[in-house]
């Protein structure tokens, strides 16, 4: 009996009535762990289309792994008793410098999709980036969302359409444009390629096979109403009712003659902030500031377009050299973790944006997951903070980091 008793003194049992998302996110301490879970809970094809990237992948894992090459050179003894992690990113005020990028059919991870990521973006304070791609509407995210929006725009050839999305997206108090510019054709992603993946997935005998495999998703999917593109219905554009791959509708909808010129086209009935997204070189960073854009996202599309591009965070400094205070700088790619947050902002950027992160954890547990890695990013960055003995976003700045050699 008494070795019963010491047993139960010294062991904690887990309290067995978690549910199973509670239990799920439990396990998930890092991004990596939110992934491993997604890779299990979804069918391979749907987590290869999320995960994966251009030809050999080399940026995809450069992205992340260049975080690695900086170190701290943290100072001590600043009283980091308070610290403030605000800051104000295109007139807006932010919890943190972190904005949640734009991805297309969200819905492909859980069925809510936008809708969650829309809702935990408000409940941290951070912006939330709707996609052209995305499957669910303009108008059905503002109503969730009454905070910080960004709206997403492709370009299509049907230049009327782009025209109607943005003033769909100023109705609806959408307060900042990404002008995506990294995706005249789509890169190749080979895992995709292979699968022959569309979107929506196709049902076929494979898909079946790999439903029963993934019940949850599967019974998610098919319960809900079905997987469309919500901003293109009734356009001239199909509006993924029927499968399609991703690299025949952007090589047949998407307008390769995309220029310069055309961010005075796009001023000319928008009012708001631009960003461009997919900036990768240092003289087009400076093109951007003649062309009157406000905000530069530095970013390889995660490393889905051209493999072997530039990873962004070694792009930050010398675009910051650059264009001194002239433009917004947001490194896009490969943030995994608080820490990567201010190692960015060190170097000069003003904000971060992150993409898989959050499908990973929507994927995973749904919106309490996404919830989690937000906060799980919130903890980092402070934490960082203040073993940095920087107490305040202002104070994070280029003597703290350097580049191992
Ligand atoms: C869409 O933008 C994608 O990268 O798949």
């Amino acid at each position: 009996m008494s070795i019963i008793n010491t047993f139960r003194e010294t062991v904690r049992f887990q309290n067995v009535s978690l549910s199973p998302v509670e239990r799920r996110l439990q396990r998930c301490v890092t991004v990596d762990d939110f992934r491993r879970i997604a890779k299990r809970r979804i069918p391979r094809g749907v987590f290869d289309y999320i995960d994966g990237g251009a030809e050999d992948e080399r940026t995809l894992s450069g992205n992340s792994s260049s975080f690695s090459r900086l170190e701290w050179r943290p100072r001590v003894l600043r009283d980091v008793s308070r610290l403030d992690t605000t800051t104000t990113i295109l007139g807006e005020s932010l919890s943190m410098p972190l904005i949640l990028a734009p991805t297309g059919y969200t819905r492909i991870a859980d069925s809510q999709g936008e809708l969650a990521v829309a809702r935990a973006a408000e409940r941290a304070g951070v912006p939330y980036s709707l996609s052209t791609m995305g499957t669910r509407s303009i108008e059905e995210v503002a109503t969730v969302n009454g905070g910080n929006k960004w709206f997403q725009v492709y370009t299509w050839r049907d230049r009327g359409l782009v025209k109607e999305l943005v003033q769909r997206s100023a109705a609806a108090g959408y307060t900042a444009l990404w002008l995506t510019v990294d995706t005249a054709v789509l890169g190749r992603r080979e895992r995709d390629v292979r699968r022959g993946f569309s979107l929506p997935p196709k049902i076929g005998l494979g898909t079946l096979l790999d439903g029963a495999v993934h019940p949850g998703w599967s019974w998610d999917f098919l319960r809900n109403d079905p997987i469309m593109f919500a901003n293109l219905e009734n356009s001239s554009v199909p509006d993924g009712s029927k499968p399609i791959a991703l690299a025949e509708k952007v090589a047949t909808q998407f307008d390769q003659a995309l220029s310069w010129d055309d961010i005075d086209w796009l001023r000319s009935f928008w009012d708001g902030p631009i960003a461009l997204k997919g900036v990768q070189t240092v003289a087009d960073a400076k093109q951007a500031v003649v062309a009157g854009v406000d905000a530069i996202g530095l970013s390889n599309h995660g490393g889905r377009q051209l493999d072997d591009a530039p990873r962004p965070i070694e792009l930050v400094e010398p675009v910051r050299q650059e264009l001194q205070e002239q433009a917004t700088i947001i490194c896009d790619g490969g943030v995994r973790r608080g820490a990567d947050i201010v190692k960015a902002l060190a170097l000069g950027a003003d904000a971060v944006s992150i993409g898989r992160p959050y499908l990973y954890a929507l994927a995973a547990a749904g919106e309490a997951g996404v919830d989690q890695m937000l906060s799980f990013m919130r903890e980092g960055l402070e934490r960082t903070m203040a073993l940095n003995g920087c107490r305040s976003i202002a104070e994070i700045d280029r003597e703290i980091v350097a580049w191992r050699s």
